[in-house]
């Protein structure tokens, strides 16, 4: 079974596990506002790209809760600037553009007073939440054939449970192999700095019963020169028309070496991920985060406090490494039509 990373309070808040406390404690809070949420996306309390975005739309529900009584126009300002926040958070990942445009034209569409643009809201919240989930099953069972009995796969990041509102994307074909009782072993990747493979993968994988070894990201090139990896599995944050994708810095190097090594590569996403905007991946745009995040590990210093650092969360790996895109309409490959 996996682990659910996201759902409603009883009192409408967003209720989130603290991932930045796993896999020592599993946390869970209650994120009141939208002010809150964007915090907690900000500071990778909640993270993955579809999460993200089904959590800045639960959080626009939960930031206008106050409001219900208010005039349409009153209602749609503050629901404007809340938009704007939330999508502010962090700019690589699409899903949280997309989610929130999303919520805010249904928002425009629907006539009325505040009370009744949020409960319409509310409603389209969750089913950004429902259609994500439905989306990482069908990715699971698009990628279920690329995992045969005794599979040895590759991942990097965290592309699971705790990255979506279902079984996640890159992981979601793990689950379903193993659910169909195939025997398989992850390899790792522990992702540097923050450790989401480490910290999240491991852990997710752990509580599934689902066999794992956990290594340096520097030893991919090696277990693949060993013949110890068939293929490779990677999510996504930001997919170009010609394929062009971003996703947690480290992927590009491991897409090379898989080309080197002939082991297939796969990305798997769902349509919210795919940016019809952008031609290639040159124009997606990199967070770059705080270097203190590269010069300490788990909250202590291992670098000289002086030193540069350079931090950019995310890479751009070049369509020409991707062996398919492992969507929720079928294994792709890219270019992407109108999607
Ligand atoms: O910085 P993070 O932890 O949000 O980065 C997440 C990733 O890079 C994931 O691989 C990506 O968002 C896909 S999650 C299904």
């Amino acid at each position: 079974m996996s682990v659910q990373a996201i759902a409603w309070s009883p009192t409408g808040a967003v209720r989130i596990i603290d991932q930045r406390a796993l896999p020592e404690a599993r946390i869970e809070r209650d994120l009141e506002s939208a002010e809150v949420v964007a915090a907690a996306i900000r500071t990778l309390q909640v993270r993955g790209a579809p999460l993200i975005g089904i959590a800045a739309a639960m959080g626009l529900v939960a930031g206008t809760r106050e409001l219900r009584g208010a005039p349409r126009e009153q209602f749609l300002a503050r629901l404007g600037q809340l938009v704007e926040l939330l999508a502010a958070a962090r700019p690589t990942a699409v899903n949280l553009r997309w989610a929130l445009d999303r919520m805010a034209r249904v928002a425009a569409a629907t006539p009325g007073d505040g009370s009744a643009i949020w409960e319409r809201l509310h409603a389209e919240a969750t089913a950004i939440w429902e259609e994500d989930r439905a989306m990482c099953r069908r990715i699971g069972e698009a990628g279920l054939p690329l995992v045969p009995d005794g599979a040895k796969v590759l991942t990097h990041c965290n592309a699971g449970a705790l990255a979506t509102g279902g079984i996640g994307t890159a992981l979601a074909p793990i689950y379903l192999a193993h659910e169909a009782g195939r025997a398989l072993h992850v390899f790792v990747d522990e992702t540097r700095p923050v450790l989401q493979g480490a910290r999240l993968t491991a852990w997710e994988l752990s509580h599934a019963g689902i066999p794992c070894t956990l290594i340096v990201d520097a030893a991919a090139g090696s277990l693949m020169r060993q013949a110890n990896v068939d293929l490779v599995l990677v999510g996504a944050d930001r997919i170009a028309v010609n394929g062009d994708f971003a996703n947690k810095i480290g992927t590009y190097p491991l897409a090379v070496l898989a080309r080197h090594h002939g082991v297939p590569f796969y990305c798997a996403a769902p349509s919210s991920t795919i940016d019809a905007s952008l031609r290639d991946g040159d124009g997606i745009p990199i967070e770059q985060r705080s270097p203190d995040e590269v010069k300490t590990v788990a909250g202590r210093p291992v670098a000289p406090a002086a030193v540069a650092a350079l931090n950019p969360a995310f890479d751009v790996t070049p369509a020409r490494y991707v062996t398919g895109y492992i969507t929720d309409r079928g294994l792709r490959k890219a270019p992407f039509g109108e999607d």
